[in-house]
Formats: C-alpha cells, sequence, structure tokens
C-alpha cells in the first residue's frame, strides 16, 4: 500500500493521495502516512472510476453513498493534524450528477480544498468535462477548488482558470 509514498523534501509542497470506503481504515491509512511520510497534505481519491475500485465503494464509487463519503473524510480529518482535500467527480451518472451538493457536503466534513473532475463516474474518461459545472462550484465553496478535465496545453489551464475561477 505504501509502495511509491516516499518522496524528496525538495518536492514539497507535496500531497499523498489515499482512496478507501473504510472510514476506520482510512483513519489508520491517514495516521499512517502523517507519521512516516509526513507530506504537506492528504488528498483523498474519490474520483477513480476503476469497476475493480468502485466495487467496494472505493474511488468514485462513493458516491452512491454520500453519508459513507462524509464519514470517510470526517474519520480521514479526525486521524491527522494535516489538511485534507478531496478529488472527486460530477456524480455517479447524469440522473445523479449534483456537484454543488456533493462538493457542499466535502467542504461541511471537513476538506480543506475540492478538486473536481467534471465528469461523472459512468463517463469514465469520455465525452467532455463541464467547466460550467466548476464555476458553479467555485461559486458555492468556500474553499478553494482546483478544476479538473481537458487539459491538454498549458494555455488550456488559463482557459480554464479565466472559465471557472478555480484556484488551479
Ligand atoms: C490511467 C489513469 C490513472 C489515473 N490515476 C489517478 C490517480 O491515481 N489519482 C487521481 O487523482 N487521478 C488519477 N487519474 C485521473 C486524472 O488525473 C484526471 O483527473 C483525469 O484523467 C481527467 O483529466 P483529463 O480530462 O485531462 O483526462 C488517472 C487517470 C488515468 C487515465
Amino acid at each position: 500500500m505504501l509502495e511509491g509514498a516516499a518522496f524528496e523534501e525538495h518536492e514539497r509542497p507535496i500531497g499523498i493521495q489515499i482512496y478507501g470506503a473504510d472510514p476506520e481504515a482510512m483513519a489508520e491509512a491517514a495516521g499512517l502516512v502523517t507519521e512516516r511520510y509526513g507530506p504537506d497534505f492528504i488528498d483523498i481519491n474519490s474520483g477513480c472510476p476503476v469497476k475493480k475500485v468502485v466495487k467496494r465503494n472505493g474511488g468514485s464509487g462513493c458516491l452512491k453513498d454520500l453519508d459513507l463519503m462524509e464519514r470517510v473524510i470526517r474519520a480521514v480529518v479526525g486521524a491527522t493534524h494535516l489538511p485534507v482535500t478531496v478529488k472527486t467527480r460530477s456524480g455517479w451518472s447524469a440522473e445523479t450528477r449534483d456537484p454543488v451538493g456533493i462538493a457542499l457536503r466535502m467542504q461541511d466534513a471537513g476538506a480543506k480544498a475540492f478538486t473536481l473532475h467534471a465528469r461523472t463516474r459512468n463517463q469514465m474518461f469520455t465525452g467532455s468535462a463541464d467547466w460550467d459545472e466548476i464555476a458553479t462550484v467555485v461559486e458555492a465553496l468556500d474553499t478553494p477548488v482546483i478544476g479538473n478535465g481537458d487539459i491538454r496545453t498549458p494555455e488550456d489551464i488559463v482557459r480554464m482558470r479565466d472559465h471557472t475561477g478555480c484556484a488551479g
């Protein structure tokens, strides 16, 4: 599990990303990563769409159960002194797409920044990311929002920031 977690001091600021759907195991992982590696922040990956990950509610699987997602975030926040950030998608499916609702719950649970990959889980990596959704989340949150999806060139980063007002 910890393979690849080590980093060099010159790489700071750096976060270590963890994922999982068991609040206790996630708290344990956060404590371990904090103690052993001391990154600058911990990011929870709630965006991975891969079948073997989501079938146990890991990655974007927890978008099917936002209560569980909140419990995971609260458990991780309670297990580390480091800032905890969350990366997720706009929803599980087109029917349940609700980026603002999801983002507000993540913020409420203690996430200090929020990365939105503006596709649903069911889109996997197809279609296009909805940058308008990123703009609505930027508007709704007090915490910084990192927009994600369809960045292909350095110019796209500027276009994304102009379009959405996101932090990065
Ligand atoms: C093979 C693969 C592995 C990925 N692994 C991670 C990961 O470990 N953590 C993460 O936050 N995002 C991961 N991503 C998602 C990308 O970072 C990014 O959010 C996504 O591809 C959307 O951006 P795009 O529209 O520019 O492709 C992965 C994507 C791919 C295709």
